[in-house]
């Protein structure tokens, strides 16, 4: 699998759909593979639901409930309408013909019709022409999407989803251009705390696919802004790059559709991978994996509006209580978790620094592995370290060790940890600062240290729990 697709809520169940290919585990003609949730943790798989037809393959997108049936598509009730990009391969040709396309669905998304009036939106002036992200704009009562279109954002509005008008683009000359850009999103959030407090804000998320010569691979960031149903505008200078992740595997994140009122959360998901590796990762059977899902809020910090990202309350279900301790002196050479060997587990720490000049964890240690997720204080930076995770040969680029910036709070930092198998998303400073990482650790690597290193440190609290599988 790669991006999330369609992701949406209806009649109790979330819905995700995939970039799929059932034929192999690297990249092919893509199919939206689908699961349905009651809880955001546990998934049950169901039959592929879209399939490349005349018009080409199925590329990303993404999926609304038509409660009016302005689509007409429903006799007068709701059903779930997907809007996807056709790419359709053109002879002696890399490239493919890239257009926007719809499905109905009158059976909560269990079996698909395409629309006969694909496709509905074509622009050949783009050979990148993709990923719409729809949604219904109250203020103006119509629908609104967002397009990827190489190099920039192209904003349409709709009455009925069949028919669109092109309102304006964005991003030419802002944020970060290191390759094509992909997989849209826009949507409000409030902004909590300090001088924006009070006030909305527009999010645009924009993923951007790696060029060779970056070595970061495909990575997402974001603007901050304002949208009036046509022009979407930045509150940022032009040269402002945001990210929503620092560390090397979270891509293509999109946020669901139709979230009830009463829940209200704008919740991410994200494809665990990244361009540069995504087809070589050492796995079997299977390649790809999402992350968590997020809860998406907008902050004020002392550096400007940022988004904050926590995991979904929902994942506390399947905690195991194994440590709980507070108010730790922790000296350097000790680890007070010398007795965990387990695969999954979820971490929440707060440290208080002192004289340490690095605190943190090493994780599926064993010999010389380990993967260290640590702060240090001289540079204010958490890290995490994978060059020694294990697995790391089968991309030049995979070893690696990635910084971000994150300024301790009363000389204190949070960390919260979800540490899979094969897999560590690290939310620190209370969301402000996000790594996901995928990891290969070999079968001996299951040991986990807590360190301090310098000086001690105080651990204020500390929580370890076993995860259960949701598979189970
Ligand atoms: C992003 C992406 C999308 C495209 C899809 C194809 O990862 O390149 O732009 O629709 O993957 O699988």
């Amino acid at each position: 699998m790669n991006d999330p697709n369609g992701m949406v809520y209806f009649e109790g169940e979330y819905h995700l759909f995939y970039q799929y290919h059932p034929e192999s585990t690297i990249w092919g003609p893509m199919h939206w593979g689908h699961a349905v949730s009651t809880d955001l943790v546990h998934w049950e798989q169901l039959p592929v639901a879209l399939k490349p037809d005349h018009n080409g393959y199925i590329f990303s997108g993404s999926a609304v409930v038509d409660w009016n049936d302005t689509s007409g598509f429903f006799g007068g009730s709701p059903g779930l309408v997907a809007v996807f990009t056709h790419a359709k391969p053109q002879p002696g040709s890399e490239e493919s013909l890239q257009s926007q396309s719809l499905a109905y669905s009158s059976d909560k998304g269990r079996t698909w019709t395409m629309f006969a009036g694909n496709p509905v939106i074509t622009d050949e002036r783009f050979a990148d022409f993709r990923d719409p992200k729809v949604f219904w704009d109250k203020e103006r009562s119509r629908w609104a999407m967002v397009l990827a279109a190489g190099d920039r954002i192209l904003f349409y509005s709709s009455p009925d989803l069949k028919d669109w008008s092109y309102c304006s683009e964005f991003g030419l000359n802002e944020g970060a251009h290191m390759g094509v850009w992909e997989c849209p999103d826009l949507f409000e959030l409030p902004v909590e705390g300090g001088e924006g407090g009070g006030i909305r804000k527009w999010v645009l998320v924009v993923s951007i696919g790696a060029d060779p010569d970056f070595p970061e691979g495909s990575r997402t960031q974001y603007f901050i802004g304002s949208y009036d149903g046509t022009v979407f505008v930045s509150d940022n200078p032009a040269e402002t790059i945001l990210w929503l992740d620092h560390g090397r595997d979270n891509y293509a994140g999109v946020s669901w559709s139709d979230i009830p009122a009463m829940d209200g959360r704008r919740l991410l998901i994200g494809w665990m991978s990244n361009w540069k590796y995504a087809n070589q990762t050492p796995t079997d059977a299977w390649r790809g994996a999402m992350t968590i899902p997020r809860v998406l809020t907008l902050r004020s910090e002392a550096e400007g509006i940022r988004l904050i990202q926590a995991p979904i309350q929902e994942i506390r279900t399947l905690r195991e209580p194994l440590v709980e301790m507070s108010d730790l002196l922790l000296s350097p050479g000790h680890n007070p978790l010398a007795h965990i060997h387990e695969g999954c587990l979820e971490i929440e720490v707060e440290f208080e620094l002192l004289a340490a000049t690095e605190c943190g964890f090493s994780l599926k240690s064993g010999g010389e592995k380990r993967t260290v997720v640590a702060y240090h204080s001289g540079t204010e930076t958490l890290y995490i370290d994978r060059s020694l995770s294990g697995i790391t040969d089968f991309h030049e680029t995979f070893a690696c060790r990635h910084d971000a910036r994150l300024i301790p709070k009363q000389g204190c930092v949070r960390m919260h940890l979800f540490i899979d198998h094969s897999s560590v998303e690290v939310f620190a400073g209370d969301g402000s600062v996000v790594m996901t990482d995928l990891l290969f650790p070999e079968p001996g690597s299951s040991g986990i240290e807590l360190f301090a290193a310098g000086a001690n440190v105080r651990i204020r609290t500390l929580r370890v729990f076993r995860l259960q599988s949701v598979w189970g």
